[in-house]
């Protein structure tokens, strides 16, 4: 028996199958690429996300030989915010703005403007990449596509009814909306009526491992799937990947590196924390985390690589970091910040250049930079109340050893890595499991697919060296500011 994770990503979506064990079977993935058809833009064509799942599905079918007799469900796991508008007839109306996209600052002014009280209801602040703002923007600027919208979803939410037909949302997913009464768990009628927003044109809301339907006929006899395959929810890709990550109880982080960096926590009771960080419903049942975004954390090293190491890969680019000392400070804002700093015109700094400096000591500054930045999330966190016993690392801050003990040494917390990473598609296949009945929730599910690899302690005289420097670092914000919006 299997069940099958499509994670519809920026750039590609990958499908992750798993055995009844947890075992990872089979894993394929179809490219797409990004439009920006003006500065700061950045879109996509909804069908290419239809056809890449169809292209993955029809190549697991090819590789595992009982593919079509005994998957026994689907379920997602999707890139956040990303506006679809489909019209009456559910086609989509333009391509989907994505969560990347930048064009919506002057939006996030009037929604707070017209509700000032929107943090209480969504406990988010209205930030450009979010869903309402890019609503907003295609209200003013399109008004002939707002007048034919009909239904308004997020891109996992389109792939899924491209192949069942039914139209949903999870909590998850809706909570990354600013529609989202986040406490109530449905859409805010308030925030609607303010944007003009009619309330049938939002999904109905359902459960992460909730059941939608099953695939329809064509779908089905396309692939050549033997039996009805049922068709479970899915959660937003954070949301997806604490789950993958086993974050399902209190007392754990996560630190997750990909282009921009994520440091999440799981969050028992609702709350929020006034829009000082993300807060969003989990996809693990009646539970929540709390997120802060760092823009550019693996950006920054592919950034400082590409052009200033073209050549070398990134082994040799990390090798014999641990001798190099820490005397050079660099802040990752190089296409702005999120967390803490919620500020578009940021931009990056090296400080405290000197002459024996090397390639060597910019690298290292990077990593520390990066992690520093990420530290400045937990922060918040630990400021605002929480701790953590362990903190669980996956993604590209996963590669190299001494970064993960620089990741133990910089947050003064054990940090766990997963003995087999599989990103968030491995968290959307558990949600699958969940819902086609092998689990009674994820919390059950992550305890028996969810295995931990290598641990790293953090090491006294390491963690005293980094507190100095953290404080350090924490005053290039504002001392960088005031130049940074002048150029
Ligand atoms: C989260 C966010 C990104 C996207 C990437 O708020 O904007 O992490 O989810 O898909």
């Amino acid at each position: 028996m299997y069940v099958l994770g499509l994670d519809l990503g920026t750039s590609s979506t990958k499908g992750l199958l798993l055995d009844e064990k947890g075992n990872v079977v089979a894993t394929k993935s179809a490219d797409y690429p990004i439009l920006t058809p003006a500065p700061g833009y950045s879109e996509q064509d909804p069908s290419l996300w239809c056809s890449a799942a169809m292209t993955v599905m029809k190549e697991m079918a090819k590789e595992v030989s009982d593919f079509t007799e005994q998957l026994k469900g689907i379920s997602f796991s999707g890139q956040m915010h990303s506006l679809v508008l489909l019209d009456r007839d559910k086609k989509p109306l333009r391509n989907s703005i994505l969560w990347n996209d930048v064009r919506t600052t002057k939006q996030c002014e009037t929604i707070v403007k017209k509700f000032p009280k929107i943090i209480d209801v969504t406990k988010n602040k209205a930030l450009e990449g979010f869903t309402l703002p890019k609503i907003l923007w295609v209200q003013e600027n399109e008004p002939e596509i707002w007048k034919k919208t009909y239904h308004i979803l997020l891109p996992k939410d389109y792939l899924r009814f491209f192949l069942t037909g039914t139209l949903h949302m999870d909590y998850s997913d809706a909570a990354g909306t600013l529609m989202l009464d986040v406490l109530e768990k449905n859409w805010s009628r308030d925030i609607a009526y303010a944007f003009n927003i009619p309330l049938p044109s939002l999904p109905a809301l359902i459960s992460s491992s909730g059941y939608v339907g099953n695939l329809l006929p064509a779908i089905k006899n396309e692939i050549g799937f033997k039996t009805d395959v049922p068709v479970f929810a899915g959660g937003a890709d954070n949301a997806c990947a604490a789950v993958g990550a086993g974050i399902v109880q209190t007392g754990k982080g996560m630190i997750s590196i990909g282009t921009s960096g994520v440091f999440l926590a799981y969050e028992e009771k609702g709350k929020g924390y006034d829009g000082h960080i993300h807060y969003f419903n989990h996809a693990a049942e009646n539970a929540y985390y709390s997120m802060g975004v760092t823009l550019s954390a693996g950006h920054s090293l592919s950034w400082f690589k590409d052009n200033f190491a073209p050549e070398e890969s990134y082994d040799s680019l990390l090798q014999g970091l641990e001798d190099i000392p820490s005397t050079l400070f660099f802040s990752p804002y190089i296409v702005g910040e999120r967390t803490p700093h919620t500020d578009s015109r940021i931009r990056g700094s090296f400080i405290g250049v000197d002459t024996t400096h090397t390639k060597k000591h910019f690298t290292k500054a990077v990593l520390e930079g990066i992690t520093f930045s990420l530290k400045d999330c937990a922060s918040l966190m630990e400021w605002l109340g929480k701790s953590f016993d362990s903190i669980v690392s996956v993604g590209g801050g996963t590669r190299n050893k001494m970064w993960l003990q620089m990741q133990a040494d910089i947050f003064n917390t054990p940090i766990v890595t997963l003995k087999t990473e599989q990103g968030p598609g491995f968290g959307a296949a558990m949600l699958a499991a969940v819902g086609a009945g092998w689990f009674t929730n994820a919390t059950e599910c992550a305890a028996a697919f969810v295995e931990y690899g290598q641990q790293y302690e953090p090491i006294p005289e390491n963690v005293e060296k980094y507190k100095k420097l953290y404080q350090a670092y924490k005053g290039i914000y504002e001392a960088t500011k005031d130049i940074c919006h002048s150029i």
